[in-house]
This record gives structure tokens, C-alpha cells and sequence, in this order.
């Protein structure tokens, strides 16, 4: 099958979240299963700025907002993909610093929708092989509100390529005016509440949910619950009134990357068949390496950990709302990496500050330290509010670093609570609550450290953990599986 496939951020040229990791692994899958994928990114700077020989491959005038750009498209190499990489060149629109989104101050760019607006036009004129590169696509499948108005753009091209969409992070709406939706020159025809109206202004992600062929999203659970209205965002009903063309699909994870057996970013390995003593060992580098004390003592006792966007999704306030607690009845250390949102930041550096001996932070992005922190923890903490699938919960599991999960989303549909029947079944891999508070959260920390007192035991649940499958095979085998029914 030729697939054409575009998304805003792909691993490892440019990476806010989980879906520049699906953007890099579901595609890799895809063909090594000898479908012919064809990747599509806009042109960053600092993507321009990682990648070789790149070879122009023609130039596009597309409409954006009150003003005409010019898009080249570039085919690009890089050494992460054996395949073809084109890149959608236009710099007035792509090649700023820093965030694909937001502007240095943490809020949005201010022309997004005509950059996401101009990139799926050049996504739909690919797509249709409107630059005569004499290859078009089987099925063009598009990911979150900046590419949702793919489906759109193709619904009206005759003979189109049937089109998925994915939905990673509802949260995430691509809301804009109905004056921009005038000035980027959108067809009157999808003004309407059946179409990508949305209370007043338009969504880009409810373009992709009327128009695309098939919606996915990335967990079966996050798929029901996006029918509510507790986590629907005033989508559920036209949701509901496409469960027909609605399924979830879990992502894999990279198994190369992210292998405590040979994780290049570790100073031990370890395995399902012998995770001591590399597990404890990594675990005394991690507590070096952030000033918790290195020692036998130290090791000894629990440690906790955290990696991730420092958002309301994530949880991170009720972690911070029960360390204090947890200080003080147990002899837990724990240490959190992320950044985001200042307030959280702030508070996660006073708790440092308090606790020197017990906590420690790192604010900022660090694929080494979050490798390092998956390996040498003995628990994850990821009490997520919503969780559309979650990578690393998944990473924590293959890492034998049991996770304390919230009941939701992908999380629900990764980790096994470690009830009395799950143990026996040897299915228990995790402890779970149900209420999304930081009394649940601290409760079930607690429960665990009973778990963790018994270190028979919790070999055995680290065994359970370790020895899951999520490789990308699985994943990519049901979206191909999409791409055919839809074809
Ligand atoms: P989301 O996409 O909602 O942020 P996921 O769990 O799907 O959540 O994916 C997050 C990805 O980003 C993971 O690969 C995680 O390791 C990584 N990540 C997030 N924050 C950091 C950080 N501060 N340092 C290193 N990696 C991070
Ligand atoms: C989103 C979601 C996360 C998911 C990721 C990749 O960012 O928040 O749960 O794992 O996309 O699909």
C-alpha cells in the first residue's frame, strides 16, 4: 500500500510530545511490513538544520491568510529514516526557533491556523500528486487539529486517496474565528454545525472527525471515553454519531530505543530473565546523579519517579499535593523531570528546596535523564486526569519500574492492578485508583510500598511488567487493517 503520511512533529527531528514518537515508529513499522510510506514534516529550522542533501522537489503557491506563499517541497535525508522524507518548505511560516507551537512566551503563535491551514493544503496537493511526482498515495492518513483539514481539503478531489485520521490529544481543538476562516479562503460549504462550525468559530479537529474516512484514536478506552462529555470537549455527539467510522488503537513503543537490555543512554543492563543486579546499580547512578546519596542505604528505600509535560492532563499537581504527605509516614525519595506550565515548575522546585535530601527536579527536556529515571526507579507515578494512550507508563512496564496509574485512557488499557486475582493470574504489573484526586494517588503509593517490602514479590510483578508486548508490529498490523477497509 502507498501511504502518505503528515504530521507536525516526527522523532527525532522535532518532538514536543507522544506523537512525534508514533509519527517516527508506526511509519517505520508500516514499512518494514513493505508498505511504501512516504513522510511528510514542515520544514522547522531546526529540522532544516539536522537534515542532508536535500533535493528540491518543486514549488507550490498556496493560498494562506490573505497572502499567497510559496511552499517547496523538499525530499530530505536523515539518518533515522530509510525511506522517503519530504519536507514542506515555506519560511515565513516554519522556520522560527523553538516550539512548533507556542511562541517563547508560551503562548500560541499567532498565525497557527494559517500555518496549519497552508500546510494540509500542501498535504492534500501531495496527495493528489498535483507536482506530478508520479506517486500518489492508497490512503493519506493525518494526525491532531494541524493536519484536520486534510480529510476536507480531499473530500472534493475526484478519484481521492481515502484518509485517516488520528486523534492523539482531543484536548487540542485547532479553534479558530469565522474571520479567519474567510481570509484563509475555506469552502462556504463546510460552514455549518454538520460541518467544521464550532460554536461561532471553526475546528480543525472536528474537520478531521466529519471528513476523514476513519477516525482513530490511540487507546480503545480513550476512544469510548471521547464519547462523554467528561472527556469529549463538546465533541462526544458527533462522536458518538460516528462510532461507526471511530475505533482505538494502541501505539507501540520503539523496541530498539527503549530496551533496558542495551539502552545506550544507561550505565547498566538489565533483563526480564536478570534484572539484578543492573537495575539496582542504575538506580545508584540515578541517585548520584541527582544528589540523593549513592549508598547502599540510600538504594535501599523506595524511589519514585515522574517524567512529563507539566500539565493539568498530567497530574503533576496531585504528585506535589502528595509528596509532603508521603515525606512524612514513608521513606520514599522521589525525583520529577519536566517542564511546562511555570506554576508547576515553581512548585516542583520549592519542594526540592524543602527537601533537599528526599526530592529532586530537573526542569527542562532530557531524553537521557528520562531514560535514566525509567531504569533506576523502583515506581512511575503517572496519575493523569486523561491519558489518550501514554508512552510512559510503557517505558516504566519494559523497564520493570511498576506504574501508579489513574483508571483511564491508554493507562487503563496498559496497566493490571495488582489485586489478588491478577497476582495469582500473573498479570499484575501495576497498581491502579479510580478516583483522580491526591488522596487516591498518595493511598495506592502506599499500598505499593507494602507491595515493594517484599522483594520476591516485586521481582515477580517487575517479571509480569518486563515481559509485555508493545511492539509497533501489533499496532501498525490494526491500522493496516483500518487503511484496507477504508480503501
Ligand atoms: P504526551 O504526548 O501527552 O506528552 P506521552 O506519554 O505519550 O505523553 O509521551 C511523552 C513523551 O515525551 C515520552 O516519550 C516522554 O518520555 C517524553 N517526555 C516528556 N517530557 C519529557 C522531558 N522533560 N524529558 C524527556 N522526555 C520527556
Ligand atoms: C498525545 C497524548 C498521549 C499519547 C500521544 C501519542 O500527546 O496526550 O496520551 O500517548 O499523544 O499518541
Amino acid at each position: 500500500m502507498k501511504i502518505l503520511f503528515a504530521a507536525s512533529e516526527i522523532y527525532p527531528l522535532i518532538k514536543t510530545g507522544g506523537l512525534a514518537d508514533v509519527a517516527y515508529g508506526l511509519p517505520r513499522a508500516l514499512s518494514d511490513m513493505d508498505n511504501d510510506v512516504c513522510l511528510l514534516l514542515p520544514a522547522y529550522a531546526s529540522v532544516l538544520a539536522q537534515v542532508e542533501h536535500t533535493c528540491q522537489l518543486g514549488t507550490l503557491d498556496i493560498w494562506g491568510d490573505g497572502r499567497t506563499h510559496q511552499v517547496t517541497i523538499l525530499a530530505a535525508q536523515h539518518e533515522a529514516f530509510a525511506g522517503t522524507l519530504w519536507l514542506a518548505e515555506c519560511a515565513a511560516l516554519f522556520e522560527r526557533p523553538g516550539n512548533p507551537y507556542l511562541q517563547p512566551d508560551g503562548t500560541d503563535w499567532p498565525d497557527n491556523a494559517e500555518r496549519f491551514c497552508v500546510f494540509a493544503r500542501a498535504v492534500a496537493v501531495l496527495a493528489a500528486d498535483q507536482l506530478a511526482l508520479n506517486w500518489k498515495p492508497d490512503v493519506v492518513h493525518v494526525h491532531d487539529w494541524q493536519t484536520g483539514l486534510v480529510p476536507a481539503l480531499l473530500e472534493d478531489l475526484p478519484e481521492r486517496p481515502r484518509c485517516v485520521f488520528t486523534i492523539h490529544n482531543l484536548a487540542y481543538g485547532g479553534h479558530f474565528s469565522r474571520e479567519l476562516f474567510e481570509r484563509l479562503h475555506l469552502s462556504e460549504h463546510w460552514w455549518s454545525s454538520e460541518g467544521m462550525e464550532f460554536y461561532g468559530g471553526f475546528s480543525m479537529l472536528k474537520a478531521g472527525i466529519v471528513y476523514a474516512d476513519a477516525v482513530t484514536t490511540v487507546s480503545p478506552t480513550y476512544a469510548q471515553e471521547i464519547c462523554t462529555p467528561a472527556f469529549g470537549y463538546g465533541l462526544e455527539g458527533l462522536l458518538r454519531s460516528r462510532a461507526w467510522k471511530l475505533s482505538g488503537i494502541l501505539n507501540g513503543v520503539d523496541e530498539v530505543a527503549w530496551n533496558p537490555a542495551h539502552d545506550p543512554y544507561l550505565p547498566h543492563y538489565f533483563s526480564a530473565e536478570a534484572i539484578q543486579p543492573g537495575k539496582t546499580q542504575n538506580k545508584q547512578a540515578l541517585l548520584d546523579q541527582f544528589g540523593l546519596g549513592a549508598d547502599d542505604e540510600a538504594s535501599a528505600q523506595p524511589l519514585l519517579g515522574f517524567v512529563g509535560r507539566l500539565v493539568e492532563q498530567k497530574g503533576i499537581d496531585l504528585i506535589l499535593q502528595a509528596i509532603p504527605e508521603l515525606l512524612a509516614h514513608t521513606a520514599a525519595r522521589f525525583i520529577l523531570i519536566g517542564s511546562g506550565v511555570a506554576h508547576y515548575e515553581q512548585w516542583m522546585n520549592q519542594l526540592a528546596a524543602q527537601h533537599p535530601e528526599r526530592v529532586a527536579v530537573y526542569i527542562g527536556y532530557n531524553e537521557a535523564l528520562a531514560h535514566l529515571l525509567e531504569a533506576g526507579c523502583d515506581l512511575f507515578m503517572m496519575p493523569s486526569r486523561f491519558e489518550p494512550c501514554g508512552l510512559n507508563q510503557m517505558y516504566s512496564l519494559k523497564y520493570g519500574t511498576l506504574p501508579v496509574v489513574y483508571h483511564t485512557g491508554g493507562l487503563a488499557d496498559t496497566v493490571v492492578n495488582a489485586t489478588d486475582e491478577n497476582i495469582a493470574a500473573g498479570t499484575a504489573n501495576g497498581f491502579v485508583f479510580y478516583r483522580p484526586d491526591a488522596q487516591a494517588l498518595s493511598g495506592t503509593i502506599h499500598w505499593a510500598l507494602q507491595h515493594y517490602a517484599d522483594k520476591n514479590h516485586w521481582q515477580q510483578l517487575q517479571r509480569n511488567a518486563m515481559r509485555a508486548d508493545f511492539g509497533w508490529q501489533r499496532s501498525a498490523r490494526a491500522y493496516l487493517r483500518v487503511y484496507s477497509a477504508v480503501h
